[in-house]
Order: C-alpha cells, then sequence, then structure tokens
C-alpha cells in the first residue's frame, strides 16, 4: 500500500516521501482501517521534521487523525464495514497513522462516525476541530453561553473552526491573526472583529487592563495568552490549547484572585473516548457549520510535503483534508 513515510538519515536529520509498505496484520482487539480521509495537523508537521516531543520511532508515517471503514475486525465492537473515525490517543505519534491506505489501530481508540457526518466531513474538523469543539463545550459548560469571546491563532485549524462555531452559536467573534490579508476570510468565517497580531498590545506590562471579554480561546499560548488573560471580565473563563507562538505563560494572579477568572486546559488527545463521542456528537448536531468548504484545502499524499512546509511557516489557512 501507499503511505507518506519520514526516515532518519542520521542524528537530527529526516526525509519524508511517499513508499510502498506492507498492509500490518492485526492482534487481538485490534481493526484493520481502510482509509477514505485523513487531515494535517500542526502536530503532523512536527512530526515529519523529527521533533522528538511527537516521535521517537522511525521509520514512520504521520497522520493523527483517520476517516474510513473497518476493512478486519478482532474486536467484538467492529464488524467489516462500519465506518469510524480515531483520532489522538497514540496514533501518527509513534504508531503509524492517517496518512496510508490501511491503519491498523487498537479497538479502543475507535468511534462509529455519527449518522449525519460522513468521512469527508468528519476529517475536515479532525483534531483541530475535536478540540475547537472542546473548547467551545467548556465555555458553554463554565457558564459563558452568550458574550464576547477572543481567539488567537484564528487563521489556523483549531482557530478558524472555533470561530465557526462560535458564531453559528451567536457568540460575538474577536479574532487575532497575523496574516494581513485573511481580514475578509475571517469575517466570511463569522468573525465580527479582526485585530492583527502586532496590534494586540502584549508589551503592556500592567497587571489588569479593561475588561473587554467574556472568554478566550487560545490556541498559541506565550503572550498572546498572557496578555488575554488580564483583559477578561469577571468570572470569565479562558481556555487553552495551543503553543504556536510559545509553550511558557508568564502571568501574574491578579485576574485570577480580583476577577475571578478561570483558565481551562484542553486534551483532546488522551481524553476519554466517551468524552471525544459526546463531542463528535455536538459537532454533527449543535455545532455543526455550514462553512467548511470556505476553510478546507483538499489534498492528496503527494502534496503533502509542501503542505507541511506551509503549516511551519505560518503560512496555512485553516484545514487541510487529505484524499487517500
Ligand atoms: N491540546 C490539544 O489537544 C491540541 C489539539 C490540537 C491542536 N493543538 C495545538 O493547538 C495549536 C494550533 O493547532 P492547529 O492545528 O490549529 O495549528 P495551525 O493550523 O498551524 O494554526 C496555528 C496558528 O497559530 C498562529 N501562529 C503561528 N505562529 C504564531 C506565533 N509565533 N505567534 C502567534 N500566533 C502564531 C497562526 O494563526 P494566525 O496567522 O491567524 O495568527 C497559525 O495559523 C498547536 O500548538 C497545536 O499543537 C492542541
Amino acid at each position: 500500500m501507499k503511505a507518506f513515510v519520514v526516515e532518519k538519515i542520521e542524528d537530527k536529520k529526516f526525509t519524508s516521501s511517499i513508499k510502498d509498505i506492507d498492509i500490518p496484520n492485526i492482534e487481538n482487539d485490534e481493526v484493520l482501517i481502510k482509509t477514505s480521509y485523513s487531515s494535517l495537523n500542526y502536530k503532523d508537521a512536527l512530526s515529519s521534521i523529527g521533533n522528538p516531543g511527537v516521535t521517537k520511532v522511525f521509520p514512520h508515517v504521520t497522520g493523527i487523525d483517520v476517516a474510513g471503514e473497518i476493512e478486519k475486525s478482532n474486536s467484538k465492537d467492529f464488524s467489516k464495514g462500519d465506518k469510524v473515525v480515531v483520532t489522538g490517543y497514540d496514533l501518527g505519534m509513534n504508531t503509524d497513522g492517517g496518512h496510508q491506505e490501511y491503519v491498523k489501530v487498537p479497538a479502543k481508540w475507535v468511534i462509529k462516525i455519527p449518522n449525519n457526518l460522513t468521512e469527508e466531513e468528519i476529517m475536515t474538523y479532525g483534531t483541530a476541530g475535536l478540540t475547537a469543539a472542546l473548547s467551545v463545550n467548556e465555555l458553554e459548560e463554565n457558564g459563558i453561553k452568550s458574550g464576547k469571546i477572543l481567539v488567537t491563532g484564528a487563521t489556523g485549524g483549531v482557530g478558524s473552526i472555533a470561530v465557526s462555531i462560535l458564531s453559528k452559536l451567536n457568540y460575538e467573534v474577536v479574532a487575532i491573526t497575523g496574516k494581513k490579508d485573511k481580514e475578509e476570510f475571517l469575517k466570511s468565517l463569522g468573525a465580527n472583529k479582526v485585530v492583527l497580531r502586532d496590534e494586540f498590545d502584549i508589551e503592556n506590562k500592567r497587571p489588569l487592563l479593561s475588561e473587554e471579554f467574556d472568554g478566550v480561546i487560545d490556541t498559541v499560548g506565550g503572550e498572546f495568552l498572557a496578555h488575554s488573560l488580564k483583559l477578561i471580565k469577571h468570572s470569565g473563563v479562558a481556555t487553552c490549547c495551543g503553543l504556536t507562538s510559545s509553550f511558557e505563560l508568564n502571568t501574574n494572579v491578579f485576574p485570577f484572585i480580583l476577577r475571578g477568572i478561570r483558565l481551562i486546559g484542553i486534551d483532546s488527545v488522551e481524553i476519554a473516548l466517551d468524552k471525544k463521542e459526546k463531542i463528535w456528537n455536538k459537532i454533527a448536531n449543535e455545532y455543526k457549520i455550514s462553512n467548511m468548504n470556505k476553510l478546507v484545502n483538499k489534498i492528496e499524499l503527494a502534496d503533502i510535503k509542501e503542505a507541511y512546509e506551509k503549516i511551519l511557516s505560518s503560512k496555512a489557512t485553516g484545514r487541510y483534508l487529505v484524499k487517500i
């Protein structure tokens, strides 16, 4: 079968290409999925350049997301022909991922695709969409059911889907982006206002600033998250899922002890399967967005390498859907 394989040439030097490799055999409680679609996420791009925080075992097939049909099953829970999705756990990290024609995974990672989502749609969301939906769900479950929400890294996979879902739910959305030419794109997804990254006053070191936002969905970390916390209204909520700006967070306690704000971590990778299922069902229903065609770039295995370069240089916009 065909697969997008990353190989280690020497210490800290990696190469990637499409190769013919063997279809894997499955063991007890495993399934073999015939891949229809996968996607690209920031983590896949890191894996493709040998980032040891993501992948340590090479040769390696990237792809932390996969959707397809069960081809073979050694599990009582799945039968040939079931339409399924897998995101996260070890898929695409040190377990060969979705960028190949057949994927072998433990059955305990697998979810049946909800009725009103196709394989193509569910992979357009992928891990990025699941993470955006988890973030919105945390705002709602923590009492932020309306109001003004700031989204950072807004043109990225997580950011663009977060903007779209929030807009569908009638929040007022302020989107931060580093891309000067993407204001119209973000407005077409439903952003009410677009702020350029260099207009966001991260150099202002005052410990608290005027209250502006009911909630924040942060995908970039670092100074952007630290600055956002100072702008949240009393009892507001921020979610934190990413680190494209920085993994560091240097802040102070005033937003927490004077305004009672809450900062909630989002992990879409290791959360329990039933929570993933609950969020996929929300994506299939109340969070389902109608403007997916605006944010999806449809590619094939042969285009993955070039797309990774765009993701790593912050030139990518929206989601990459990979047809296998
Ligand atoms: N916790 C989880 O479970 C989970 C799940 C999925 C993703 N993530 C993480 O969430 C983050 C976003 O993932 P993604 O798939 O959406 O990535 P992505 O598509 O590559 O988008 C990241 C966006 O971050 C912004 N950005 C890039 N460099 C930046 C910088 N130096 N400073 C400020 N903003 C910067 C850019 O948006 P603009 O140009 O619009 O500013 C970029 O489009 C990544 O760190 C990823 O690892 C975490």
